[in-house]
């Protein structure tokens, strides 16, 4: 069923485990996704960035493929459509196009006060209409220009102030980047994580840059405060390997392989595998309901 991100991620702090953000493409992704939540009995948050919704045309598309899924499916665990790093403009769009959750990424913004004034206009207007709001203090660092070896680390005393803007949960730099970590990433800074959780209290924290954390490490943050986790990167890794295997075994000039229906197989069922793993890892399995 399709619900915001408030009450599942609360849960989560209270129940000390972390509900994964996956982000979608596409219908094989959300259906893959969906699937291994149901199978698992685990609350998940469906997220989508605007070059994703721009890919599947629109916001509203991204919106009707989510909701007919559950609703054809027959999806009996919590389930949010999010919007992942969205602008402004994009929160609208999202609010019309019946997205539950929204993110506004200020932290581009030219000063904190924009962000600060921003975010707490998106939270009125979303929550009059029970949207949920994620915010972002610090941005998170990617690895575009090959030497980022160490995320930004976010300002705690920022932190508070998004968190008294009433935001429903916030992102926040703690040493974590974007796609495949560099061999010398320094890893996650359990102090600046600690720091934070002291001043926001039982705020739900989210750690960006899912992809290619050790396992303890993740489970570390996640005793810290962490409740969302976003995962990207890794879903496109495996399902890239299992199509690449499937064509590398040439399967796909045998017989009718050529249909997309058996060429996407492998790499639908890499996703739902991978993501059943990562649910585990995060200890949302069998927490439907918590
Ligand atoms: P990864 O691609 O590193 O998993 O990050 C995903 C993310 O944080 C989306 O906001």
């Amino acid at each position: 069923m399709l619900v915001n991100a408030t009450n599942m991620l609360n849960s989560a702090v209270r129940g000390h485990y972390a509900v994964a953000a996956f982000n979608t493409n596409n219908l094989e992704w959300a259906a893959s996704i969906l699937d291994a939540a149901e199978e698992l009995q685990s609350p998940v948050i469906i997220q989508c960035t605007s070059g994703a919704a721009k890919w599947q045309v629109s916001f509203q598309v991204v919106a009707d493929i989510v909701r007919d899924l559950v609703e054809a499916k027959n999806i009996t665990v919590p389930v949010a459509l999010h919007l992942d790093h969205g602008t402004y403009e994009d929160c609208f769009k999202c609010i019309d196009a019946g997205f539950t959750s929204v993110m506004y990424d200020g932290s581009h913004e030219e000063t904190f006060d924009i962000n600060l004034q921003k975010t707490s206009e998106i939270v009125k207007i979303a929550h009059a209409k029970g949207i949920s709001v994620e915010a972002e203090v610090g941005g998170i660092g990617g690895v575009e220009d090959g030497v980022a070896s160490k995320g930004e680390l976010a300002d705690p005393a920022q932190c508070k102030a998004i968190a008294d803007a009433g935001v429903d949960f916030l992102a926040c730099g703690i040493g974590n980047i974007h796609g495949l970590y560099p061999d010398n990433w320094e890893g996650l800074s359990f102090d600046r994580l600690a720091e934070i959780k002291a001043l926001v209290g039982d705020l739900p924290l989210v750690l960006h840059g899912g992809t290619g954390i050790p396992t303890e490490m993740v489970q570390k943050a996640i005793r810290l405060g962490i409740a969302k986790i976003n995962v990207n990167t890794d879903l496109q890794v495996v399902f890239a390997k299992a199509t690449r295997e499937y064509i590398e075994a040439g399967l796909d000039q045998q017989g009718k392989g050529y249909d997309p229906r058996k060429l996407l197989k492998p790499g639908r069922e890499a996703i739902v595998a991978r993501a059943k793993e990562l649910l585990c890892d995060f200890g949302s399995d069998g927490k439907g309901w918590a």
